[in-house]
């Protein structure tokens, strides 16, 4: 299997098995994180990354990722950039794609909710580098996927499954386990890139799948499908309820989380402060230690930043059963891997 030079925006674009060659590499690096097999993989290898928002865990692990691997990570905001947009004139995705292929050797990009006036947009603009660019592109988060995180989700979960953090992985163990993900009630209006992500590798990987969420709150109708469709293939099951306890029933993962409604881009800008006030109206909808107990004695997982108290209490976001460390450690894994098979020498 070649991965190199593969462009990675949403998990669903890859095979299962390619999805497992990054995991498997994972695993080894991180029972082994400073190996002379994995430290100069990136050697003189620079990665380019484009945050049009904020992050704390998506920079910080792809930099260590790459000075891991004995490469570089280069942190650009693109309003230095001069970029062509509607508004102003600049440079086309064309030509700046064309121009950092000749730099380096992959490139990075995150764009979340108030960067764009519709849903789809980001993906748009990754789907435009990645048509221009001669290096593999890779979403940091967009407003629909957020793959590197799946990637780090799934891994967390089927350690937890075996024998835990760090040690030997085995990704049958997600098979038939069921994974709630349920909306929560938050004061961070955010988008639906790590949720979807979840929803489409969770069932890529044989889970059978719960989603619950206050009516109104519709994820986008092609995950929707996807989902469907995994699911079926794996002969498991999806259903959809808005009733905030009921995906609790024999659950192995809770992925409480809030996400944005659909509305949200009315008027072609995102109404942030709306958002927030209509979700604050459903405090019901939290993760806590009463609805836990209706489980199979799920995990507690999370992409983090955690919103504590709106999408889940922190007795069970600190409780025993609680990944959410875990798995916010393997982004740099899961990255370390992905990179080395992309961008490097293996
Ligand atoms: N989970 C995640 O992407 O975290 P950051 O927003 O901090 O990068």
């Amino acid at each position: 299997m070649d991965l190199y030079g593969k462009d990675l925006i949403c998990t669903q674009d890859w095979e299962v098995d390619e999805l497992e060659a990054v995991l498997d590499l994972a695993a080894k690096m991180k029972r082994d994180r400073f190996s002379s097999a994995w430290t100069s993989l990136l050697e003189h290898k620079t990665f380019l990354m484009f945050f049009y928002n904020p992050s704390v865990r998506t920079r910080q692990s792809f930099e260590a990722a790459a000075t891991d691997l004995g490469g570089h990570a280069q942190y650009l905001e693109p309003k230095a950039m001069r970029l062509k947009t509607e508004k102003t004139a600049g440079e086309t995705i064309e030509d700046a794609a064309q121009v950092m292929g000749r730099y380096a050797a992959g490139l990075g990009i995150r764009m979340l909710e108030d960067k764009i006036g519709t849903y789809g947009e980001a993906e748009d603009l990754l789907r435009e580098y990645a048509k221009w660019s001669t290096i593999p592109i890779i979403s940091m988060a967009h407003d629909k996927y957020h793959p590197c995180q799946g990637l780090a989700d799934v891994m967390g979960w089927a350690e937890w499954f075996g024998a835990g953090p760090g040690r030997r992985l085995d990704m049958g163990l997600l098979e038939g386990k069921k994974l709630l993900l349920t909306w929560g009630h938050g004061a961070l209006a955010r988008s639906w890139s790590s949720v979807q992500e979840a929803l489409l590798i969770g069932s890529r990987f044989g889970m059978d799948v719960s989603l619950a969420h206050p009516e109104g709150y519709d994820l986008g109708p092609q995950v929707v499908e996807w989902t469907q469709e995994n699911c079926d293939a794996n002969g498991r099951s999806f259903e959809i309820t808005h009733d905030p306890r009921a995906g609790y029933d024999g659950a192995h993962v809770v992925y409480s989380r809030h996400w944005m409604s659909p509305n949200a881009y009315q008027g072609g800008e995102f109404q942030k402060q709306e958002e927030i006030e209509k979700a604050l109206q459903y405090p019901e909808w939290i993760a806590d230690s009463e609805k836990m107990a209706l489980t199979d004695d799920a995990i507690f997982t999370h992409p983090m930043p955690v919103d504590r108290n709106h999408e889940v209490t922190d007795g069970v976001a600190s409780g025993p059963r609680s990944c959410i460390y875990d798995v916010a450690e393997n982004r740099l894994h899961a990255q370390k891997a992905l990179l080395a098979l992309v961008m490097g020498n293996l």
